[in-house]
């Protein structure tokens, strides 16, 4: 199975570095084939609602990556107490079904605890818009789990093995059902 691990920060590291992390527990799995890739490094034209198939360079790249994937560990720093609007864009450009019947695990990190939530109330939500099945247990990681610039919290990253783990089982038990799914024409061009 093809895993995306996508940060979402365009300018710190700290969502990278748990995305980096929790795409190193999945590459463990000889059933899956992972790919981290940061938000940071593509340049992403902003949505604006033409079709999926149109857009060019670093934009196609990114659309075209989630189509192929099967399952996802999503990041995203909080601000304002939400996804970033880089985020937010990736999910206004890919075509409606890119994740119907697909499995996402969420991962959060932030500057306050009072934002955990964030992940219950922001991106899942999002995950139900395109049918995509939740990973329960999305993972936040506050700056005080961080040093020098590391996740070293050992309960976020037992969470995170957790999350990883568990991304892995459910992808896997869906396996027949994402077949059935019928994918976004961009995957036959
Ligand atoms: C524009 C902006 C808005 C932010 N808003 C919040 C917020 O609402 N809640 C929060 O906990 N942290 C907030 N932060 C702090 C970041 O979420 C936090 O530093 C995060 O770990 C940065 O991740 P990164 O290093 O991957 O960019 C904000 C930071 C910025 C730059």
């Amino acid at each position: 199975m093809k895993v995306l691990a996508l940060s979402g920060s365009l300018s710190g590291s700290k969502t990278y570095t748990v995305i980096k992390e929790a795409a190193a527990l999945l590459s463990e799995f000889d059933s899956v084939e992972v790919e981290a890739l940061n938000l940071a490094d593509l340049k992403v034209e902003f949505c604006d609602g033409r079709d999926p198939l149109t857009y060019e360079g670093d934009t196609d790249l990114i659309i075209r990556k989630i189509v192929e994937a099967d399952a996802f560990v999503i990041g995203t720093p909080i601000y304002r107490g939400s996804l970033t609007g880089a985020l937010k864009n990736v999910f206004d450009l890919i075509p409606n079904d890119a994740l119907r019947g697909k499995v996402i695990g969420f991962v959060a990190t932030g500057g306050t605890y009072h934002h955990y939530l964030a992940i219950e109330h922001q991106l899942n939500p999002l995950a139900s818009y395109f049918r995509a099945h939740i990973v329960p247990g999305g993972v936040y990681a506050h700056n005080d789990h961080f040093q020098n610039g590391q996740l070293t919290d050992a309960d976020i990253k037992r969470r995170l093995k957790e999350l990883t783990h568990s991304l892995v089982s459910l992808a896997s038990a869906l396996d027949g059902e994402r077949a059935e799914v019928r994918q976004p024409e961009i995957t036959r061009r």
